[in-house]
């Protein structure tokens, strides 16, 4: 950076990225007081362009003191991050802007600039709800705003940028990109960054990455390329706690007799592989899992069944061997039968989980479990109670774990909070008989 000296008729004042509706006297006057002393204090501003970045109270105190040019410091912003940098350097130094001012900057960041919710929240200092609180306060009072700003939007998820992103991903050059549209190629930068940032926002927002690739018409390996790029975005509110509650969401694996609520595959995933691994998941049922990586970020799950139900559910009976893949898998994800309390309900091989008895079930998973000899692994499992014997299955399967090498690194209790059996019916029978209806499973991870 190379200060220089430049006279203030050179200078531009461009309002469209300043946040202030006007300009502070008290600060004018101070500034008035150190030119008229003789001394200066370099203001910012763009190369080229030479608009005011930083130092507008300054410029207009030079212009009072009758200073015809001033020290300048020219940086090299490019023009959608001049709001953003001209903030930063107001907030290091500069008068604060008013509660007002400070919102319609939030809003001009959001809906000008491209920038998400989060980005805007690190960069001023609050959390996302108070901006998406601000974001959606301005929207409402400020209909013009919102009909130009929505517009232009409307227009990148539109897919005006979808070809160009496209191009991108292909590993096209953003030079040979602009050359094309005949455009600069930071207008390609810019461009691309903001569908992408769009596109991060709705995800993280909740939507499946089926739909936001629907959205931007991209395929959904070009929306897990880009999503990647953001390292390991959630699009669900992730667990922090070891009681963990759900019901089944129809989005995630059809319907089967065993279907799990997908929180629990979301928040093991989430928790316990990143973008790359592979799960391996030989007791698939619905194909839960299945869906549930594929809308998460980089993440492959390949799954066998002995009775398969869906065509992406490779079949194979897990009790006779290890399966092939191509290379081992980093988490593999056992939802089993619960021993015998479901006899026949999947099939009537006798190689079922559900048709073994107690002993065989257990001798079963522990040859499963000693398949594999490193990465991590998750076992979901209930005690079962049958003809009034209690077996608690957790507990022998987490012996089944330490036999087979696996260090227990997680206990998860996951509560169902709407069981079929829960009806009025068992209600009072188990009421009446002094016995307890079974409302959650405990899932054990452990690693090798
Ligand atoms: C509890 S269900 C899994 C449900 C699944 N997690 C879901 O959310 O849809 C257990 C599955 O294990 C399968 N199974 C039982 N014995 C098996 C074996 N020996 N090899 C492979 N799969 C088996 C059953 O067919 C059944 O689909």
């Amino acid at each position: 950076m190379t200060t220089k000296k430049l006279q203030i008729s050179k200078l531009v004042v461009d309002k469209t990225f300043h946040a202030r509706f006007g300009l502070n006297n008290d600060a004018i006057e101070r500034y008035v007081e150190m030119y008229q002393s003789g001394q200066q204090k370099a203001i910012k501003i763009q190369s080229g362009s030479n608009r005011v970045i930083d130092g507008i109270h300054r410029l207009e105190a030079a212009r009072i003191a009758g200073v015809d040019s001033i020290l300048c410091d020219p940086l090299d912003v490019p023009d959608h991050l001049l709001r953003k940098t001209a903030y930063k350097l107001n907030d290091d130094h500069g008068v604060p802007l008013s509660k007002m001012e400070r919102n319609k900057l939030i809003a001009d960041l959001y809906f000008e600039d491209g920038m998400t919710q989060n980005q805007i929240a690190e960069l001023v200092g609050l959390d996302r709800t108070a901006i998406a609180k601000i974001i959606g306060n301005v929207k409402s009072h400020n209909t013009d705003n919102e009909r130009k700003s929505g517009d232009k939007r409307k227009k990148i998820a539109d897919n005006d940028w979808t070809p160009i992103v496209r191009l991108s991903l292909s590993g096209e050059s953003q030079e040979k990109i602009a050359e094309t549209y005949g455009v600069t190629q930071s207008t390609i930068a810019e461009g691309i960054s903001k569908l992408k940032n769009f596109l991060l926002e709705e995800y993280t927002q909740g939507k499946r990455k089926t739909e936001v690739a629907n959205d931007f018409s991209l395929t959904v390996e070009e929306t897990d390329t880009i999503l990647r790029e953001y390292g390991d975005p959630l699009n669900f509110e992730l667990n922090y706690q070891t009681v963990w509650t759900g019901g089944r969401d129809k989005d995630f694996g059809i319907k089967h007799p065993g279907n799990l609520p997908a929180m629990i595959a979301q928040n093991l995933f989430a928790l316990y592989t990143k973008p790359g691994d592979l799960i391996l998941d030989p007791f698939c049922g619905g194909g839960m899992t299945l869906d549930v990586a594929q809308d998460m970020v980089g993440r492959e799950c390949i799954g066998f069944d002995l009775t398969p139900v869906r065509p992406d559910i490779r079949k194979h009976d897990i009790l006779d061997k290890k399966p092939k893949l191509q290379r081992d898998p980093d988490f593999i994800f056992l939802d089993p039968p619960y021993g015998p309390q479901k006899e026949g309900a999947y099939s009537d091989d006798e190689q079922d989980f559900s048709n073994l008895d107690i002993d065989k079930f257990i001798k079963g998973m522990t040859r499963v479990l000693g398949y594999w000899s490193s990465g991590r692994v998750a076992i979901c499992m209930s005690s079962l109670k049958k003809k009034g014997e209690f077996i608690d299955l957790p507990v022998l399967m987490a012996d089944a774990l330490r036999t087979q090498g696996w260090s227990l690194i997680e206990h998860i209790i996951s509560v169902y909070n709407a069981p079929a059996s829960e009806t009025g019916y068992w209600i009072e029978k188990a009421r009446t008989g002094r016995w307890l209806l079974r409302k959650h499973l405990h899932i054990l991870v452990g690693q090798k």
